[in-house]
């Protein structure tokens, strides 16, 4: 297939009216656009079309059982698709919405159940990227989307890392520039009982404590799940983020993992992803950001994981444990899943 590939200036949407309209119709008639959103980019369909979603697990290599996220443009539009019970739903829409969090309710039949890999919940986001909110409002459809890098890869953060996944596999591909929050949306599940965190992002736990008071964490988020037990969000159980050299996360007082690395990288084959303040550099050295800006940190994570794939004599990469605070504990969740749980206490 012929990826028709167009540049969007954020800032300027109301300029590029002519493009837009042309990706809202390839969503119309069932085909594939990836889009930015504030978070990461997303591979999108008419999540209304049942054979159009299905088109999206063939293009990411996605298993069947991984449901997609919805992406719709005004907050009315909730319920036309879930079913609200639980209180805190207005609440978290009134702080946090449009942004980056997606939020998981019972489902209404409207929503195919290929989108939701047979679920009886759908999880809905109202993104606040401006090229997001204008396609999904002239597509006039909800839009399935999950970030758009092959199953497997990191999320794709740039125009040029979906060029590298998805070319060929789409029929149009917006290049929005970067994405600002660069980790992917944070997902509440909501539930008659409660609400559950099932994956950390840009709304950190501490907003969601501040909004909405009580809140459970999935054990997925941090820990090592046994073989007979299953993640709420079925997609937190795939060696997710990866890069294709292996990571390996040291854990330990700041002078210990920078004696550690500074062993290391004197050794032929060792990657380091590093903090500015560290003081490494060289060919296999990247700085994931400040020790003091955990934003930046995010911004960059998965742009830096996809530049150690070109890196050939890299056979490690080693990164020191990030601070859990505030969006901290996403890029912790992001890294244990790239290590695949290979945490090293040093
Ligand atoms: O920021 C984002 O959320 C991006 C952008 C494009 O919006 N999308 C994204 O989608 O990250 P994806 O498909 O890569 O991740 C969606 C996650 C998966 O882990 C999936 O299992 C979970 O959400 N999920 C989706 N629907 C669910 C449901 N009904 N119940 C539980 N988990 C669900
Ligand atoms: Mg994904």
């Amino acid at each position: 297939m012929d990826t028709k590939i167009v540049r969007i200036n954020p800032e300027k949407v109301e300029d590029f009216e002519k493009e837009l309209k042309e990706a809202a119709e390839i969503i119309k008639r069932g085909g594939l656009v990836a889009f930015p959103t504030e978070t990461v980019y997303g591979l999108g369909a008419n999540a209304l079309d049942s054979s159009a979603s299905e088109k999206i697990y063939k293009a990411k290599g996605r298993p069947s059982d991984n449901p997609l996220i919805i992406h719709i443009a005004d907050k009315k539009d909730y319920e036309k698709y879930c079913i609200v019970e639980n209180s805190s739903f207005e609440k978290l829409v009134e702080d946090f919405v449009p942004g980056p969090i997606t939020i998981i309710q019972k489902k209404r039949d409207i929503i195919p159940d290929t989108v939701t890999a047979g679920m009886d919940t759908v999880a809905v986001r109202l993104p606040s990227h401006k090229i997001a909110k204008r396609l999904i409002e002239l597509a006039g459809v909800p839009i399935a989307a999950p970030s758009a890098n092959t199953s497997g890869r990191p999320s794709p953060t740039k125009a040029e890392h979906v060029i590298e996944d998805m070319l060929g596999r789409v029929d149009m591909i917006i290049d929005g520039g970067e994405c600002e929050v660069g980790l992917e949306s944070t997902i509440v599940l909501l539930k008659q009982d409660g609400a559950t965190l099932l994956r950390p992002g840009g709304i950190t736990l501490e907003m969601l404590k501040e909004s909405i008071g009580d809140i459970k964490i999935d054990k997925a988020i941090k820990g090592k799940l046994e073989k007979d037990e299953k993640p709420l969000a079925p997609g937190m159980k795939y060696r997710h983020y990866a890069p294709r050299v292996p990571v390996v996360i040291l854990k330990g007082e700041r002078e210990a993992v920078l004696n550690f690395m500074n062993k290391e990288i004197k050794k032929e084959g060792t990657g380091i992803i590093c903090y500015r303040e560290d003081g490494f550099d060289g060919e296999n050295v990247e700085v994931l950001g400040s020790i003091d800006d955990k934003n930046e940190m995010a911004h960059r994570l998965f742009d830096l994981l996809r530049k150690f794939d070109s890196k050939n004599s890299v056979k490690v990469i080693y990164t020191p444990l990030p601070p859990e605070s505030d969006i901290g504990l996403a890029l912790v969740n992001r890294l244990i899943k790239a290590s695949g749980y290979t945490v090293k206490e040093v």
